[in-house]
């Protein structure tokens, strides 16, 4: 049994959730997506292992590491991933930068479906593409994606759509149905889709990840498949992603954006050891960290149903951030903010993914469970009315 109780100092660290300077030191922050846990044990010491040799020079992918990730998907995934086929990159994010370059023009149409993780935005936005939003339904307690409004988007010249599978932030995890639908829509109008499937690896009880390209030949072949082992392995800070693209000439015209942009075809050091580590040996550690995630989200739903029955708690079926509706306090957005605040708790805002975000939170659950525990604790401090 790993020991993921223990609550491990981050201050002091340059930690972007724990030191940001505008948050105040005795904050609990449930937003930016990492983990308040050690990774694998196993990537502790590949990486204390390459430090020990003192000349960290320039160095290339090791072909260790392009294995270990196609056995990685063929075992965990069902999907015979080819080794011509992956593109090593330094992040998803510089992936979604390089697609949009890649397979569309200046003001040409990029869907995306939010409310979603908000650099989706500025990856269309910051290339002078336009954004064009296909909201997600929020059906009950389930979000699907609006596919008949998707049709009538995508005859309007649109070039590319980003999809988030799991999608953060409503951790729907898509069922095969609905990404086959989605791929065929999209392969009959010639627009490329790129998956986002940084959590891919975050799959909770009773779901299971399919990846859109292991779908069909002709699915993958109009797909750009963005993996990492940033978020499964708690290794974002390394800095590690793989374009996963079957067609060789979409790969060409990825290969050739991301020269543009300035990448570079050679991985930070210390991420290509890391990675390479825990696709290799991290495995019995990544389902133990799952099942501890998913023991906190269902202390957070009885946490929720006793002491904050207005907030209503959505399904999580992927991914360890929660999608929580605050609608039911009656408070505006700015009253929540203030009084969240002064409690001393930071969640991600609803607003900061987009439209359909507006009186939600997102709560970051990868943490020791006591820090959770405070953390919720604070939150029913802010609303003390709530369920009176
Ligand atoms: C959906 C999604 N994509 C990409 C990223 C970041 O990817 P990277 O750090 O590899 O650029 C995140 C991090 O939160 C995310 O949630």
């Amino acid at each position: 049994m790993i020991d993921f109780d223990t609550i491990i100092e981050r201050r002091g660290t340059h930690s972007y959730k724990w030191d940001d300077p505008g948050q105040g030191r005795d904050v609990i922050p449930l937003w930016v997506a990492d983990m308040d846990f050690p990774a694998p044990p196993a990537v502790t010491s590949a990486l204390s292992a390459r430090a020990a040799n003192p000349i960290y020079g320039y160095t290339f992918a090791p072909e260790g590491l392009f294995q270990a990730f196609i056995r990685w998907h063929l075992r965990r995934n069902r999907w015979r991933v080819e080794r011509d086929w992956v593109v090593p990159a330094p992040g998803v994010v510089p992936c979604l930068h390089y697609a949009v370059e890649a397979f569309t023009r200046e003001g040409q149409g990029v869907v995306v479906q939010p409310p979603v993780y908000g650099p989706f935005f500025r990856a269309v936005e910051a290339l002078g593409r336009r954004l064009t939003p296909n909201p997600l339904i929020r059906d009950g307690m389930r979000y699907r994606m609006n596919l008949e409004g998707l049709e009538t988007l995508l005859d309007g010249g649109v070039g590319l759509l980003i999809l988030c599978s799991p999608h953060n932030p409503v951790a729907r995890v898509w069922d095969p149905e609905e990404l086959l639908a989605l791929g065929n829509l999209c392969r009959d109008r010639g627009v490329v889709i790129v998956s986002d499937d940084i959590h891919s690896d975050l799959i909770m009880p009773g779901k299971t990840f399919t990846p859109l390209a292991a779908l069909g030949e002709d699915l993958a072949a109009n797909s750009v498949t963005c993996s990492s082992p940033s978020k499964s392995f708690n290794i974002p800070g390394a800095g590690s992603a793989f374009a996963v693209i079957p067609d060789p000439e979409k790969r060409d015209a990825f290969r050739r954006a991301a020269e543009r942009m300035g990448a570079m075809d050679m991985p930070n050091l210390f991420s290509a050891a890391a990675a390479e580590a825990a696709y290799r040996e991290g495995e019995e550690w990544l389902e133990e960290v799952k099942s501890y995630i998913w023991d906190n989200y269902l202390f957070l739903e009885d946490f929720c149903r006793r002491r904050l029955p207005d907030l209503r708690v959505h399904p999580l079926e992927g991914t360890y951030v929660v999608w929580i509706d605050f609608r039911g306090l009656g408070l505006s957005a700015r009253e929540m903010d203030t009084a969240l605040r002064d409690a001393r708790v930071r969640p991600s805002p609803g607003e900061i993914f987009g439209p359909g975000g507006e009186g939600f939170y997102r709560l970051n659950i990868a943490c020791p469970r006591e820090l959770l525990r405070q953390g919720l604790e604070r939150i029913a401090a802010a609303f003390p009315g709530t369920g009176k």
